[in-house]
């Protein structure tokens, strides 16, 4: 997608074909900068602390990860070595673990000294494949979107939930995909974005995205979306996934859970968009089952932003010595989810759902 009109992915091989560039999330909105990943631990620290973030994104950068150790060793413990370490920087998002995997399985059974090539090309390739399935997905996505002006007459009002847009994966976006490719095709949008604390996905990310794109939108505070859908300010929610079970059950950033039930309450689409790698074919049951990541108490308790003479800095927000919890994300069970739009169509949040779409994955 564009920043100040010039493409971008969030991550690439560096022309000298030895490292990986990130764009740095942590920084953004107020500064663009790219980070350099020259080695295994590069790539696992801008996983852990939140350079790179959003399930897609994460995946791709772990198979990079991958790439880079084995251009410094390629035996079959350097292998076991990067996939343990980059599967232990974040528990919830599959594609982690779906990347790894697939990079593992992939390796092993080559010469070492083919390894680092083959690395390198099977991560280009989980990246152009993420790009692929998004395009796709926002086709899907964007002719809901297209239903809905056609029967409402004026422009869209979608309320979305962190980031799911083209930061949060190699380019394009789950969520938003569906969105910039209605934009891009003349629908009228307008965006609600939940400001997402602790972290601020939204007001920090998807806000600066849209903007960069053009797109209406309106930060909101988190727990602004039941009013403004008890008033009809809101004809459907687009939320991206970090992983979705077999049966359709969805986590997703925290506080997600409690957008779809506002959203149940008032008759108001929700829908899920995904790419395949998302779903933990695994797993049936998402609230008992899926790792909730924990994280820092200090990303409650503290807020980074900027001044008004322009520097940035971090204050306290709570009282000295009370304790804060914070849960990364929650389980939206699938029966108050309206829909999964994936790249290969939108289909029911079941497994009978899934599985026409999926075929190939019926045990
Ligand atoms: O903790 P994050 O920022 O890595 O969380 C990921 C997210 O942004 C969302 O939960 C998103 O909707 C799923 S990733 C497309």
């Amino acid at each position: 997608m564009r920043v100040e009109g010039q493409h971008y992915r969030t991550i690439w091989p560096t022309d000298d074909g030895v490292a990986v560039e990130i764009i740095d999330q942590t920084r953004l909105p107020h500064e663009f900068a790219t980070v350099r990943l020259e080695n295994l631990q590069d790539a696992a620290v801008a996983i852990k602390n939140m350079l790179v973030r959003g399930a897609p994104l994460i995946g791709a950068t772990a198979a990079y990860g991958v790439a880079l150790a084995m251009s410094a060793e390629s035996s079959d413990a350097a292998l076991e070595q990067a996939c343990t370490t980059l599967a232990a920087t974040r528990p919830t998002a599959i594609n982690l673990r779906w990347a790894l995997a697939r990079m593992k399985d992939l390796l092993l059974p080559l010469a070492s000294e083919n390894r680092a090539q083959a690395a390198w090309q099977e991560a280009a390739a989980i990246c152009d494949e993420d790009v692929k399935n998004n395009r796709a997905l926002g086709e899907h996505g964007s002719k809901l979107i297209r239903d809905k002006l056609e029967a409402k007459g004026e422009p869209v009002n979608i309320l979305t939930h962190c980031n799911a847009g083209w930061l949060a994966t190699v380019d394009w976006g789950t969520a938003l995909a569906p969105i910039y490719t209605a934009f891009d095709a003349g629908i009228p949008v307008h965006v609600w974005v939940d400001e997402t604390r602790p972290r601020n996905q939204g007001a920090s990310l998807t806000a600066w995205e849209l903007q960069q794109h053009g797109v209406p939108h309106t930060v909101i505070a988190d727990n602004t979306g039941g009013h403004l859908m008890q008033h009809g300010m809101v004809d459907m929610v687009i939320v991206g996934t970090d992983r979705t079970t077999a049966c359709g059950d969805v986590c997703n950033k925290i506080g997600t859970y409690l957008k779809a039930l506002a959203a149940f309450d008032n008759q108001i689409p929700f829908y899920v968009a995904l790419p395949g790698p998302t779903i933990d074919w695994s797993l049936d049951d998402g609230v008992r089952d899926i790792p909730i990541e924990q994280r820092e108490a200090e990303e409650v308790t503290r807020i980074r932003g900027r001044t008004d003479e322009g520097e940035i800095v971090t204050v306290t927000l709570t009282p000295h010595g009370s304790p804060a919890a914070n849960y990364a994300f929650d389980v939206t069970p699938a029966r108050l989810v309206t829909g999964l739009i994936t790249e290969r169509g939108v289909c029911p949040a079941s497994r009978k759902g899934l599985l026409g779409i999926y075929p190939e994955q019926a045990r």
